[in-house]
């Protein structure tokens, strides 16, 4: 049976909640059943199998969250004081958080139009002036950056590439799936994301020596013997085999999942394609995106221009978000970018002479696109949001 989760008595349209398929339930009984009732376990390594083969890597890390499998990684290259890492702007705080914890400096890259993605452009003068120990490329929104451009810029430095690949489970480059660039990357489960756990994240590499290393730091580190022995402290970051479950569950709808969400999107489109000041995030010709979210820009008025507050979205994006919200449907405007949040006020910023990301952030909006959305409901959040942009 089909469930679209997180409905509230009311009705409330969420921005992007669960959707299951049915096996969920079936495989986290199997997880009780077999009394793994732990952070180890059948239902993790069939879990870390299948998400493997699904994305084609040789090996994958099941991890309780997107944001402990980033800081396993940056554990693994090292990251403390004194190193500089080159991260994607557009971007949720996580991207970057595990290495600043770990007293890295942050350098933020701006996004390129055709994509919203991290600008190779930009990356290149980042890496000439800054050195950094890493960079982190997100695949925003379900679309993956461009890896070929970015891997060559990263290689020819000696330069490890993690990709975040947190938003993107299913997407495309050039026939790859997301996150096959660089030397590893992270995949989310967090409630809001393509397929969920509730929570949960994984480590996914190419080397598979790089799997390895992370998933003995995530569980404390120890040595392989009877005995509890440490070369080195680790970290609690297992997944449990009861959420593994929900993963595995998951994987099983993974298709229906991108399928619905594309055709949410055209949905979208077909709705509000020929509005003047509406454009939809494009999509590069390198890849297929999933439309995790759709995401729209939405060209502010002259007096929106003169009103806006630059640390904000922009008004009228604060004013499609209020006029939803007061339907009781959940929006949500672009990221900040990184380089505008008040904790990396020092960070450096590379960007051309006019700033994407920001542009992005005033100016962008996410849709409601959770799998189970109906046509009605679809037209409905458009009528709403189309009556705040004539306000
Ligand atoms: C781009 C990006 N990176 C990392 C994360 C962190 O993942 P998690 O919430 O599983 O820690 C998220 C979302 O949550 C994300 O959107």
């Amino acid at each position: 049976m089909v469930r679209n989760g997180m409905r509230s008595k009311t009705g409330r349209i969420f921005l992007s909640p669960p959707w299951m398929g049915g096996e969920e339930r079936k495989r986290v009984a199997e997880a009780f059943d077999s009394n793994y009732i732990a952070p180890c376990g059948p239902m993790v390594e069939r879990f870390e199998r299948e998400m493997a083969a699904r994305t084609g890597f040789p090996d994958a890390c099941a991890v309780s969250s997107g944001t402990g499998a980033l800081d396993l990684l940056f554990d693994l290259l090292g990251i403390g004081p004194g190193d500089t890492v080159c991260c994607s702007d557009l971007t949720f705080i996580s991207s970057i958080g595990p290495a600043f914890h770990r007293g890295a400096t942050p350098v933020f890259i701006d996004s390129d139009r055709g994509s919203w993605n991290l600008d190779p452009a930009q990356l290149a003068r980042a890496i000439d002036r800054e050195r950094p120990k890493a960079v982190v490329a997100v695949d925003l929104y379900g679309q993956c950056c461009d890896y070929d451009r970015i891997g060559v810029i990263c290689d020819r430095s000696g330069i490890p590439l993690i990709i975040d690949a947190a938003e993107a489970l299913g997407a495309r480059y050039r026939g790859r799936s997301a996150g096959q660039a660089g030397w590893a990357a992270v995949f989310s489960f967090n409630g809001n994301k393509i397929i969920t756990t509730s929570g949960g994240g994984m480590v996914v590499s190419r080397d598979a020596a790089c799997v390895r290393a992370a998933r003995k730091l995530s569980q404390q580190a120890r040595e392989p013997v009877s005995w509890y022995e440490h070369e080195r402290v680790g970290y609690n970051y297992r997944m449990s085999n009861i959420t593994a479950g929900i993963g595995v569950g998951q994987l099983a709808c993974l298709d229906t999942i991108l399928t619905r969400k594309r055709a949410i999107f055209e949905a979208y489109r077909a709705r509000l394609d020929g509005v003047a000041r509406i454009t939809f995030m494009p999509e590069a010709a390198y890849g297929t995106p999933t439309r995790w979210l759709t995401v729209i820009r939405i060209a502010p008025t002259a007096r929106d221009r003169r009103t806006a507050d630059p640390a904000k979205p922009g008004p009228h994006i604060l004013r499609a978000i209020q006029a939803l919200e007061a339907a009781d449907i959940e929006s949500r405007p672009v990221w900040k970018p990184m380089h505008l949040q008040p904790v990396f006020a020092q960070a450096a910023y590379y960007a051309g002479r006019r700033s994407v990301s920001e542009d992005l952030f005033r100016n962008g909006l996410c849709l409601p696109s959770g799998c189970g959305l109906t046509r009605r409901q679809i037209d409905r959040i458009c009528s709403i949001l189309l009556r705040s942009l004539e306000g």
